[in-house]
């Protein structure tokens, strides 16, 4: 087995070589003055069974996923893991004429398997033409609350979405959950329903499987404040961090941290495991 790592998820890449002791393929990624994207896979790798990672959180690094695809043709088999799959909150038709861009980008994906980790919406799974299957992140988190060392810790759901994910990183654990209630009025603006939480003098940490612009993580912890909460942390698979979102959250005083299915300086727990896990 060979793994390709593409140039979004260099380091998540060569993690899931090491955990399943497999080589990693060299790679070049280069922009011409127009900014399309060159993508070469250097080693010869007809024959052989490779594994592709790339998230895709900008349309580059989706060309770039079609193009490593298309660079391992001759290869007997191609597993694809699409760690984040960028437009998967573009899952459904609200206005009439819009695009289900979800659905648009996964039909253009074609391997013998493919595998997303907590995509946004399950339905999206259904887009991909080939065989897939959604991973989960829920454990690898869990485990990283634990390491923490927090104070009487609770794990807090911003919204309905993120409910079922805090449950699994709460019982993997042990730990007690809660969640709250959020209306998004436009894409940076949220409001979270006040609610009594047992949060007084206790550490909590915010689950999500996406912080964005850190709108609803900010509105969450605004609540767990007026309750009391002692240390916040926003825990999340996917850290799309836009607008600063990092320093912003830090400076409200939050702790973010992230999987490195997008690699940031928050990716201090790796889905490498979870990946190798299901790929062997
Ligand atoms: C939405 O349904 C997602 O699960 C996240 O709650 C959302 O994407 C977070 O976005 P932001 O950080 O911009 O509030």
């Amino acid at each position: 087995m060979k793994v390709v790592a593409g140039r979004a998820s260099a380091v998540l890449g060569s993690r899931v070589a090491d955990v399943i002791e497999a080589d990693l393929a060299l790679t070049e990624f280069a922009l011409f003055p127009d900014a399309e994207l060159y993508t070469r896979v250097v080693d010869d790798l007809v024959g052989d069974e490779v594994v592709i990672v790339q998230s895709t959180p900008t349309d580059t690094d989706f060309i770039c996923l079609l193009q490593l695809i298309d660079a391992c043709e001759g290869a007997s088999r191609i597993s694809v893991v699409i760690p984040y799959f960028g437009y998967a909150r573009q899952d459904k038709r609200f206005k009439m004429g819009e695009a289900v861009t979800a659905r648009a980008l996964a039909g253009t994906v074609e391997a013998d398997r493919i595998f997303t980790i907590n995509i946004h919406d399950q339905n999206v799974i259904n887009y991909f033409k080939s065989k897939a299957c959604d991973l989960d992140a829920a454990p690898v988190i869990g485990s990283y609350i634990s390491s923490l060392n927090l104070k009487n810790p609770v794990v807090i759901a911003p919204d309905d979405g993120a409910k079922e994910l805090a449950k699994a990183v709460a019982s993997e654990e042990g730990l007690s959950w809660n969640w709250l209630k959020k209306k998004r009025i436009d894409a940076d603006t949220v409001v979270i329903d006040d609610k009594d939480l047992d949060v007084e003098g206790r550490d909590v940490v915010i689950v999500d499987d996406i912080i964005s612009s850190g709108g609803t993580i900010m509105e969450a912890a605004r609540i767990l404040k007026q309750n009391g909460a002692g240390a916040i942390y926003a825990g999340c698979v996917h850290g799309v961090f836009v607008k600063n979102a990092i320093l912003r959250l830090k400076k409200a005083g939050i702790i973010p941290f992230s999987t490195d299915t997008i690699e940031s300086i928050t990716s201090s727990m790796s889905v490498a495991e979870c990946i190798g896990a299901s790929i062997i």
